[in-house]
Parts: structure tokens; sequence; C-alpha cells
């Protein structure tokens, strides 16, 4: 019989490699790409393609982090001190204080510069070089984008520790 914290276990290690993977696959295989892009005509195409990109992991984050509390809850108890007196609690905490932290780095600092570049005044002819002010937007996106992926990849590290019995 399939328990209930079997359940949340599997809702949470399901949105927490989604994450993980788009997070990686994005900076990789896309931003890589993105940030060499020399024309407006190509900046404004792979604008379009990566639109959803935004809402997609900031919706992911948000079913980690939600499904994550409640498997601590369910499995530890309310009790922070209970939680934190234990190795595997107190790794499952500092990786919930260090997804807030992604969470807020990505909404106040990744999302802006993006934010920032959709709503700048590019020039009309596609032909014409990406103005150098965009350029470093482009930049500082692709190097936001891969600290909050380096912070999550040390969360998945340390959540396999924590379910492995700590260290
Ligand atoms: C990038 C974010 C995260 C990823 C990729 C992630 C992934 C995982 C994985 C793979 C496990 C092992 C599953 C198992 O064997 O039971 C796990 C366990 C767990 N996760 Fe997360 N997680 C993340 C964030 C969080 C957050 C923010 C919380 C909230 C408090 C949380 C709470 C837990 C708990 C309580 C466990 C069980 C640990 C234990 O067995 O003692 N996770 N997580």
């Amino acid at each position: 019989m399939v328990t209930t914290l079997q359940v949340i276990a599997a809702f949470h290690v399901f949105f927490g490699v989604l994450w993980v993977g788009a997070s990686l696959y994005i900076d990789v295989a896309w931003y890589r790409p993105w940030k060499n892009t020399r024309l407006v005509g190509e900046l404004k195409l792979w604008q379009r393609i990566l639109h959803p990109t935004g809402p997609f992991l900031g919706i992911t984050s948000l079913l980690v982090l939600i499904t994550g509390l409640i498997y601590m809850f369910t499995k530890y108890g309310t009790d922070f001190g209970v939680i934190w007196a234990g190795q595997s609690g107190r790794l499952v905490i500092i990786s919930l204080i260090l997804v807030v932290a992604a969470i807020i780095f990505a909404v106040t600092v990744t999302n802006r510069l993006s934010l920032r570049l959709i709503r700048m005044d590019l020039p009309e002819d596609p032909g014409t070089p990406i103005p150098s002010e965009a350029k470093g937007l482009m930049d500082g996106v692709s190097r936001a984008s891969a600290v909050g992926t380096a912070i999550i990849v040390i969360v998945l590290i340390l959540m396999v520790l924590a379910a492995t019995g700590g260290v």
C-alpha cells in the first residue's frame, strides 16, 4: 500500500528534479547560444522562445517549496527545534533557507534584468547589431541564472544527504 508520505515524496522529487533539470538545460543549452547572438532580429526571436522560461521556473520553484514543506511537516512534525536537532532535519532546514534565498534572488535580480531587456526599445531593423546596453543585460541575466542554478544543485545534494541519514 502506497503511503501518504511516499506520494508527497514522489511529487516533491518530481518537481525538484524538474526545477534543477530545466535550470541546468536553460543555462547550458539556451543561454549560451542566446548570449552569443549578435543581431537584433536574432535576439527578438530568442526573446519569443525564452518568454515562458520565467513563469515555468517560477511556478516549479513554488511547487518544490510547497511539496517540500508538506514533506518536512509530515515527516518531522512542526517543531523546528526538534527538526533542527537531527542531522537530516538540519540539512532540510538549511535547504529550505537556500531555496527561499534562490527564489528571492530570481525575483529581485534575474527576473528584473530580464524585464529590463524585454522592455528595452530595440532598433526596428533586424540586421542591426545588438546595442551594448542590451548585451550587458544579456550577460547579467545568464550570470544571475547560473548563480540560481548553482544554489539549487547544492540543495539537491543536501537533500540526498538528508534522505540517506545525513553526513
Ligand atoms: C532545489 C530544491 C529541492 C530539490 C531538488 C529537492 C529534492 C529532494 C530529493 C531528491 C529528496 C530525496 C527524496 C527521498 O529520498 O525521500 C528530498 C527529500 C526531502 N526534501 Fe527536498 N528538494 C528541494 C527542496 C526542498 C525544500 C525547500 C524543502 C522544504 C523544507 C524540502 C524538504 C524535503 C524533505 C523533508 C525531504 C526528506 C528528507 C529526509 O528523508 O529526511 N526539499 N528532496
